[in-house]
């Protein structure tokens, strides 16, 4: 059975390859020829994830799923969350998003925050999401040179190191696209049973 990842993300593309194996063929947006950016406009991350399924399943009428990731604080109500991307501006730097939520936090005790990845996949022109969580805090000061976006100033719980401190492989079995992603797994994988086929 053959299913869209609609991403791009050569990153993303090979994590997900390794966590569904063999029994699906995973084709990314280049590999169907879908060029054009997909609008990503929604006001929460299900509703960009599942805009972004529905653009590419109604384009194609193949199965296939979308992500959207937000880190979410306590302290600012959840920002910046669905804007995490674009947090101080359209050029989407790393480093200034995370001088602005450092800057918004400023002393505050309540350092408490999470990474949450929704996943919308449509399947047989039926509509789910997974969704993925890793709780921690935030620190003051970037900390590690490893992985993207706000990993070096956040820990996650139970651990000492920001997620820029671990190796990605580390990283890669406790974050919160691993737990969607795994879901998502055990979904394809249940159908699969269910079937009684060797591959859908
Ligand atoms: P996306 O939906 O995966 O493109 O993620 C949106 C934004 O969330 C990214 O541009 C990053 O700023 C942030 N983000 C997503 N996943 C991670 C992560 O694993 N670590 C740090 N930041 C992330």
């Amino acid at each position: 059975m053959t299913i869209v990842f609609a991403s791009n993300n050569e990153h993303k593309i090979r994590e997900i390859k390794n966590i569904l194996g063999n029994s699906f063929t995973l084709l990314s947006l280049s590999d169907i020829n879908i060029k054009e950016g997909i609008p990503e406009d929604e006001s929460l991350l299900e509703g960009n994830a599942l805009s972004k399924a529905r653009y590419i399943h109604n384009a194609t009428g193949m199965n296939v799923f979308a992500d959207d990731t937000g880190l979410e604080t306590d302290a600012l109500n959840g920002l910046p969350g669905v804007h995490s991307a674009r947090f101080a501006g359209e050029s989407k730097d790393p480093s200034a998003n995370i001088e602005k939520v450092l800057s918004l936090l400023g002393s505050t005790e309540n350092r408490k925050a999470r990474f949450r990845t929704v996943i919308a996949l449509i399947f047989e022109k039926k509509e789910y999401l997974f969704e993925g969580i890793v709780t921690g805090t935030i620190i003051s000061e970037k900390r590690g040179k490893e992985g993207f976006g706000y990993d070096p100033v956040f820990i996650p719980d139970g651990k000492k190191q920001t997620f820029a401190e671990m190796e990605l492989d580390e990283k890669n079995t406790i974050s919160h696209r691993a737990r969607a992603f795994e879901k998502l797994r055990e979904f394809l994988n249940q159908y699969t049973l269910s079937n009684n086929k060797e591959t859908i």
